[in-house]
């Protein structure tokens, strides 16, 4: 039987928690493995790295992840660190994590529940069966680039400066990784950027365009300027399938795209690396598009869902365990079939359950489920 070793950092807030139910799910796997099981190990991140060790992630969680073959991610920050240093701000640790593990390509779904789409602040025809793949670059341009910082100017002025920076390697393999996800999929991109206004922009354009002729010429290909794509996205979602973009505008685009689904709290994420050239493995990051949500946080009201999802999307990836992933899938729609809703989703007619009952609800359909 194989192992996989899994580094879980739930962070801050409701990441505690819905890493908690993600633990029980990793459980329920072991029990009843066949090839695989996981081994985990836990550590600190975010704020609650900072607290302990005035860092935002130690060398040693660092190292650890280095090592795992996935790390699970909860979410970090909250009013609590708002006065901490720039350098080791609760985010930091994210964003070291993706720079030091080289997690460039960004994969964030947004699907919409058929027994959610009420909940969307668009009609329902709008987004009944909406399935997005929002392709976010995730170690380059503005989030990195250098010169970064805030000068004292003569005058006593202060300047801020953020650069952003894309080479032709960096958006060629993105846009590879939207290629490649398009062919399973309705083998349709777009391609988002700003080229009337940035010169990344017209880069990015040049460079996908290429690599579409020279790699995947059967793929559908559109550019779209991101600020059309924003405002199409909630005329008109269902026109999408796989958005490549850069990492701000993928930021902005992928919580956008999520919100049109009916929850935030219901959405994971994947953040892959480049495959080892000698073992084909990526190094993978899994963490759900929310955050900490301190307002909610310790008083058992989180959505595990996306966090659940996120080890779903780990099981697929990472771990070529697509039927078990299926099967994950299956246990939370099952779930909400059965009426269950945390309070995020909570709609007339359904119960409202906390979120240690909805991770034990999708345990149970998992069982039911395997038979
Ligand atoms: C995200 C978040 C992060 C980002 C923050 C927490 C640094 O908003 O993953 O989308 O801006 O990338
Ligand atoms: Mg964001």
């Amino acid at each position: 039987m194989t192992t996989h070793r899994l580094l879980l950092l739930p962070g801050d807030g409701i990441g505690v928690e819905t890493i908690a139910e993600v633990e029980r799910v990793i459980a329920y796997f072991n029990e009843t493995a066949k090839s695989a099981r996981f081994e985990t190990e836990t550590d600190l991140v975010g704020g609650a790295a900072y607290d302990r060790h005035g860092v935002a992630i130690t060398d040693e969680a660092m190292a650890k992840a280095l090592k795992a073959a996935a790390v699970i991610f909860g979410a970090v920050g909250g009013p609590k660190w708002d006065g901490v240093p720039y350098a080791v701000r609760p985010e930091a640790g994210l964003l070291r994590l993706r720079k030091d593990l080289g997690l460039f390509g960004n994969l964030r779904p947004a699907i919409c529940y058929p027994a959610l789409a009420d909940a969307s602040s668009l009609k329902r025809e709008l987004v009944e069966g909406l399935d997005i793949m929002i392709v976010r670059e995730l170690t380059g341009g503005v989030y990195f680039g250098e010169p970064k910082e805030i000068v004292t100017l003569e005058d006593g002025q202060k300047r801020a400066i953020d650069t952003q920076v894309y080479t032709t390697h960096e958006i060629e393999r993105i846009a590879r990784v939207a290629f490649d996800l398009a062919r399973k999929r309705s083998n349709k991109v777009h391609s988002a950027e700003k080229r009337n206004v940035m010169h990344t922009g017209v880069l990015w354009n040049e460079v996908v365009t290429a690599t579409h002729k020279a790699y995947a010429p059967d793929v559908e290909l559109n550019h779209i300027l991101a600020d059309n794509c924003a405002m199409q996205l909630v005329r008109k979602p269902k026109q999408f399938d796989v958005i490549v973009t850069d990492n701000l505008f993928g930021d902005v685009l992928s919580d956008e795209a999520a919100m049109t689904t009916g929850s935030l709290g219901m959405l994971p994420s994947a953040s892959l690396g480049a495959p080892d050239p000698h073992t084909g493995n990526r190094k993978a990051l899994y963490e759900p598009v929310h955050g900490s949500a301190p307002d909610i946080a310790g008083k058992d009201l989180a959505n595990p869902i996306a966090t659940i999802a996120s080890f779903g999307m780990a099981l697929r990836y990472s771990f070529d365990m697509g039927k078990e992933a299926d099967l994950l899938d299956q246990a939370i729609a099952a779930a909400l079939g059965a009426g269950l809703r945390t309070a995020d989703i909570m709609q007339p007619g359904m119960r409202q359950v906390g979120c240690s009952e909805m991770g034990s609800a999708i345990v149970k359909e998992l069982g039911a489920l395997a038979g």
